[in-house]
């Protein structure tokens, strides 16, 4: 398969072209393609979060195609008649033998073969649409064994339960059934939504996403729990608002903000740490607060109010996720290194901050789980639907760069910072007067999300790559290595 432009697919899908592509064998390049194709059509529905949950899936669905497509293959090539039962029998444990499970051992005469399948998805009203076609119908007691498989995985409360009572039936391609169905149910889709049909010609499995995954009554009630959360959250001390507008005359006298930042003995302990540190000491030790000013410099000294007073509001009000503030350090950190690289050293601070501030809609979206997830078990009155300890956000219908999104206003921070924090994992719909910003932060997060197992680097939107000159997966590991190699020094 020729090298797909996946961003460029997903902007189109966004607007309801439906987006599909075929294969005869589901190659390694296939599914990287299909990976990063979910990848940025969940990102730009807002449904990240599902990744890897619709990787697994969709991965089971085209393996399960392909296996029947196999299978025609197979009996073709034994001389076996599959509609016969007896012949049917005799073949299917042969190909049990020789094929499940070694797919790639039919590789070459699935591609001599007209037997393919084809992925198709498309955007909907109400959610998103999966299709996945092989071109071989199904015999009616091969359907009727797939629904028997559905109705009892429905059943089944987790996967030992299925595997105890399955495993050692004929086909092998049951497990794959069952373990869609226990996936979606613990996502909280209901699998009502995964159907698997035959119109005689061919085989059809779908898959529908809908975008209202609970009722919507509990949703709502949920979103607008959080909403007042967020409504009710301080704003900023008014001595930082004042010092923060102080920054910004170009007038201003740096003895008259090192004087209103004296009155503030946490503030002034931090300025004199940060003009201390590795980044800015050039000789001795600063002392006096004016030194401490000037080294840092403005744009500094206000990234530094910014980023402690959000600090100090959340952590008294949520629970302490030092994991999320870790992997926002190091985000801050790629981020400016990455400005820095590429000449953009007007924004260093700005990217910087943005990178400490972008995913501070989590630290809501988690407390607020800790608080609801029991009540929400007890609501839908099935504790296995729940088994992850994250509030998927679709369970609340607003999605953590939203709420970063809708505090960073309430603060009243600057533009830049609104915007890089609403779209750091959607860069390609944010405004472009931004786009450096939010590019810069979204790279930052996603190198970070490919060192915590929870991205590839063909997820990396294309024109982001392109724009820093890291198109060449080479170049990009080399310089992710640089970058990881910095951090681990600086800290
Ligand atoms: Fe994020
Ligand atoms: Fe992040």
């Amino acid at each position: 398969m020729a090298t797909i432009n996946t961003s460029e697919l997903a902007r189109t899908f966004n607007e309801g072209e439906p987006l599909s592509f075929s294969f005869y064998y589901p190659s390694e390049n296939t599914i990287k393609t299909l990976n990063a194709i979910l990848a940025k059509i969940l990102a730009t529905t807002d449904r990240i979060f599902l990744l890897d949950m619709m990787v697994t899936i969709l991965r089971e669905i085209i393996i399960n195609a392909t296996k029947a497509n196999a299978k025609r293959v197979y009996f073709h090539k034994m001389n076996l008649d599959i509609a016969n039962h007896e012949s049917y029998m005799k073949g299917i444990e042969k190909f049990k033998e020789d094929i499940v499970g070694q797919l790639d051992r039919l590789e070459g005469e699935l591609k001599k073969s007209k037997l393919k399948v084809t992925f198709y998805t498309r955007k909907e009203e109400d959610g998103i649409k999966f299709i996945i076609t092989n071109n071989s119908p199904i015999l009616p007691e091969e359907l009727e064994r797939i629904n028997l498989r559905l109705d009892n995985a429905r059943r089944y409360k987790d996967f030992t339960e299925a595997y105890e009572e399955i495993y050692d039936e004929t086909e092998g391609a049951g497990l794959g059934i069952v373990l869609v169905v226990l996936l979606l149910k613990s996502s909280g889709i209901d699998p009502v939504h995964y159907k698997i049909k035959t119109d005689g010609k061919v085989t059809q499995a779908s898959l529908f996403i809908p975008y209202q995954m609970r009722p919507e009554k509990l949703t709502t009630s949920i979103k607008q729990q959080i909403l007042d959360d967020i409504e009710g959250i301080p704003t900023f001390p008014k001595q930082v608002l004042e010092l923060i507008q102080m920054c910004k005359r170009r007038d201003v006298e740096i003895r008259e903000i090192s004087e209103k930042i004296i009155q503030d003995p946490a503030l002034s302990t931090d300025v004199l740490k940060l003009a201390n540190s590795a980044g800015f000491i050039t000789g001795k030790r600063v002392e006096s607060l004016n030194e401490a000013v000037m080294n840092i410099g403005l744009k500094n000294l206000e990234a530094l109010l910014i980023a402690t007073s959000a600090r100090k509001i959340l952590d008294k009000r949520y629970t302490k996720f030092e994991q999320i503030w870790e992997h926002c350090n190091r985000t801050s950190f790629y981020a400016r290194t990455i400005a820095a690289k590429y000449k953009l050293g007007n924004i260093i601070e700005h990217v910087s901050l943005a990178g400490l501030l972008h995913d501070l809609g989590k630290i809501i979206l988690l407390s607020t789980d800790l608080e609801v997830t029991n009540w929400i078990a007890d609501l839908v009155s099935d504790r296995k639907m729940r088994t992850s300890t994250v509030m998927e956000e679709v369970s609340i219908g607003i999605s953590h760069s939203t709420i970063g999104e809708l505090i960073a206003e309430k603060w009243q921070l600057p533009d830049y910072l609104v915007t890089s924090i609403r779209y750091h994992h959607t860069p390609l719909e944010a405004n472009a007067e931004y786009a450096d910003h939010v590019g810069i932060t979204y790279l930052a997060n996603m190198l970070c999300g490919v060192e915590n197992r929870k991205y590839q680097y063909y997820y990396i939107e294309e024109s982001i790559l392109q724009r820093f000159k890291l198109s060449d997966e080479k170049d990009l590991n080399a310089f992710h290595q640089k970058l990881k190699d910095l951090y681990s020094e600086q800290s």
